[in-house]
């Protein structure tokens, strides 16, 4: 039997206390740590000795520890690193992932949380031993803004970095407003189609008839209605990234003609035989359990397998409570930016009022929530009553007049001076909070497009 291999870790960062609490927390026969405090000193010691694994910080000097783990993987492509930070952002964990970081660690993990990463990074150092250098796992991430720290949406982050730089068609699933078309933008973002453009279409909104020529596009005279040839997204968004959202809806003929495209990239056009060829990288989403519209018989079994080659599922916001306060405050920032105004800030008790709300309406709900919270406040510590829960509309399901009389039913019966509870005011207000984009602005306000519409013409 051989003796296993003494591992080589080195540990780079400024600060001396945290190497030597890593040190004392790593020590064992197995291993051998190295440490230094800045980047220059670091990429020496790669050079020289052959080192297993680098636990690095993102901030160091010379240069950061982004640009470090690039020269690690070009002069050493089998040094596992590990990259830490008091509290990576979003951004840093996706780009880390995809410039091939195997780990992005919190600073204030505990010490087990530091072994457990540890261990598998090891792991991964003897697989690599075993199998070819060239087997090297490219990982990638989108750079949208994808706020939260949570595990379960770090692991979310981790699959969009990998899939992005694969053209793999990918189904995103989860509840409503759990974030599934910010998830379908990052990974354009970081897919080598970034600068191409990404179409989304929101295939339960179009009607049936419509949407096999919306997509392949359509000849002159093909049907009633059709005055002139024209090109469907398909075409215009060749080498880029088809979104298709709602795709459980797709009715049967069009299931048909998706299913060719994904197979060959093959199409026609509505009312032609010509066969046209297109090069698009496909997204889904749904909230529908597609796999029951298979049993069910609504949705083709083999369109099914070809759409979710790779699945993402996001969790609910109430499985990841961590991300909670971190979200409210992103919105509480992002109102204050868009409104030209000061800052709302959350006191202890209204993010403990947060966390305890179950957010069936997950991420666009807290969203809402804290537009219309900024909207009403009269001071700037928002307190638990600040923030009315629960009977919120959070989707376009009722009336104009429903949405408006719930907000100023909230206003009144909480004793806020809400905007005057002026209907125009209030229609006014919503559009400005979405930058006058109308759907959105309805779905704030709860009630459909078309309702909004009349109001504001
Ligand atoms: N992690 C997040 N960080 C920042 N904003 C988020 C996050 N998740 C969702 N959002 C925001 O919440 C809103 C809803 O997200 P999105 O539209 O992506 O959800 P969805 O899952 O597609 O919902 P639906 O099923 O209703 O279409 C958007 O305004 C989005 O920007
Ligand atoms: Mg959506």
């Amino acid at each position: 039997m051989s003796t296993p291999q003494l591992q080589n870790i080195l540990l780079v960062d400024p600060d001396h206390d945290y190497l030597d609490w890593a040190t004392k927390h790593l020590d064992a026969e197995s291993v051998k740590i190295l440490r230094c405090d800045d980047a220059d000193k670091a990429i020496k010691v790669v050079g020289k000795a052959e080192i297993d694994l680098v636990i690095c910080d993102l901030k160091l000097t010379p240069f950061n520890g982004l640009e470090l783990l690039d020269k690690i993987r070009a002069s050493s492509p089998n040094t596992v690193v590990v990259l830490t930070a008091a509290f990576p952002t979003t951004g840093q964990i996706i780009e880390s992932t995809q410039r091939g970081a195997h780990e992005v660690l919190r600073k204030e993990a505990l010490a087990f949380e530091l072994r457990g990463v540890v261990e598998a990074a090891l792991q991964l150092v003897d697989q690599r031993r075993e199998s070819s250098p060239n087997d090297d796992e490219r990982q990638v991430a989108g750079k949208n803004a994808i706020i939260g720290i949570s595990r379960p949406l770090q692991d979310v982050l981790k699959v969009v970095g990998r899939v992005a730089q694969s053209d793999a068609p990918v189904l995103v699933t989860g509840e409503s407003g759990t974030g599934k078309e910010l998830v379908a933008k990052s990974i354009h973002d970081y897919s080598p189609r970034r600068n191409n453009e990404i179409l989304i279409i929101n295939c339960g909104a179009i009607p049936d008839n419509l949407l096999e020529s919306e997509l392949f596009g359509h000849e002159k005279g093909s049907f009633t209605g059709a005055m002139a040839r024209r090109a469907g997204r398909f075409e215009e968004c060749h080498e880029g990234t088809l979104f298709l959202d709602e795709v459980g809806d797709l009715p049967p003929s069009v299931q048909v003609k998706l299913l060719r495209v994904l197979q060959d990239g093959s199409f026609s056009r509505v009312g032609s035989n010509e066969v046209l060829k297109t090069d698009v990288r496909i997204v889904t989403a749904t909230n529908k359990d597609l796999a029951a519209e298979v049993t069910a018989g609504r949705f083709r079994e083999d369109l099914y397998y070809r759409l979710n080659v790779v699945e993402i599922t996001l969790p609910p916001l109430r499985h990841r409570q961590e991300d909670i306060p971190l979200l409210a405050e992103f919105f509480l920032d992002r109102i204050a930016r868009r409104n030209n105004q000061g800052r709302y800030q959350l006191s202890h008790e209204a993010v403990q009022h947060l966390k305890d709300h179950r957010w069936p309406g997950n991420v666009r709900e807290l969203e809402n929530t804290m537009t219309r919270a900024c909207a009403l406040a009269s001071n700037e510590l928002l307190l638990p009553d600040d923030i009315p829960l629960g009977r919120a509309p959070t989707a376009a399901v009722g009336t104009m007049d429903d949405a408006l009389k719930l907000i100023t039913e909230t206003c009144s019966r909480d004793g806020m001076n809400a905007l005057s509870s002026s209907r125009k005011e209030l229609i006014n207000y919503a559009l400005k909070q979405c930058d006058d984009d109308l759907s959105q602005a309805a779905e704030l306000l709860g009630c459909s497009v078309k309702e909004l519409k009349k109001e504001t013409t």
